[in-house]
């Protein structure tokens, strides 16, 4: 009896989280997680600060806020369309014993525009088809002198004061201060 329901219990994993991958596929963006060197890279090249509010769009597992909690002394929220990425992050960062500090939030980034306001540093690793949808509206939706990293892709109608490699990083800044 136990082998059957031990089976049904890992099938019903297994498709929920090719599920998932779907989802995540089909929202532009598939679950390809940056490395810790290189978010910690982003982290110091953006001059992240304690306390200060680091928002990731399409966070996956959770591991750049973890890391962003841990060593940077920030707060942060992830956005996550993958259920299963989602429950993942959420377990990570209970388990980091992060949850005062880190908020995973479920849902479309594109259509989180109140956490998007929240941020001092956006975080973004994403394709370029999302970039440049989201550009225009992650420009004006975020605070004047929110930063934004984005991993591996520029934007198109932005120009970034700073710029590393491996990984690739664009660092902006919001500027519209007189809105
Ligand atoms: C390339 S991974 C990056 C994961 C994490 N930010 C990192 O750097 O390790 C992109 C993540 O964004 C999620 N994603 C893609 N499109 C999204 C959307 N529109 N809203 C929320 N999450 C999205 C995917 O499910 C995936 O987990």
């Amino acid at each position: 009896m136990f082998y059957p329901i031990f089976f049904l219990i890992l099938a019903l994993i297994l498709f929920f989280w090719q599920i998932s991958q779907i989802i995540s596929v089909l929202a532009g963006v598939p679950a390809v997680y940056s490395r810790a060197e290189g978010i910690e890279k982003a982290f110091k090249l953006a001059k992240l600060e304690s306390g200060q509010i680091v928002v990731d769009l399409g966070c996956g597992n959770g591991k750049a806020l973890i890391l962003a909690a841990k060593k940077f002394s920030a707060r942060g929220i992830g956005v996550e369309i993958s259920p299963f990425y989602y429950l993942l992050a959420r377990i990570r960062v209970f388990f980091a014993g992060e949850s005062k500090n880190i908020q995973i939030v479920f849902g479309d980034f594109r259509k989180k525009t109140g956490e998007v306001k929240k941020a001092d540093l956006i975080y973004l690793y994403s394709f370029p088809e999302t970039i440049n949808e989201i550009e225009s509206w992650l420009f004006d939706s975020t605070k004047p002198g929110t930063k934004i990293i984005s991993v591996g892709f520029p934007f198109k109608n932005h120009k970034s004061f700073k710029t590393a490699t491996h990984p690739a990083l664009f660092l902006y800044q919001n500027q519209n201060f007189d809105k």
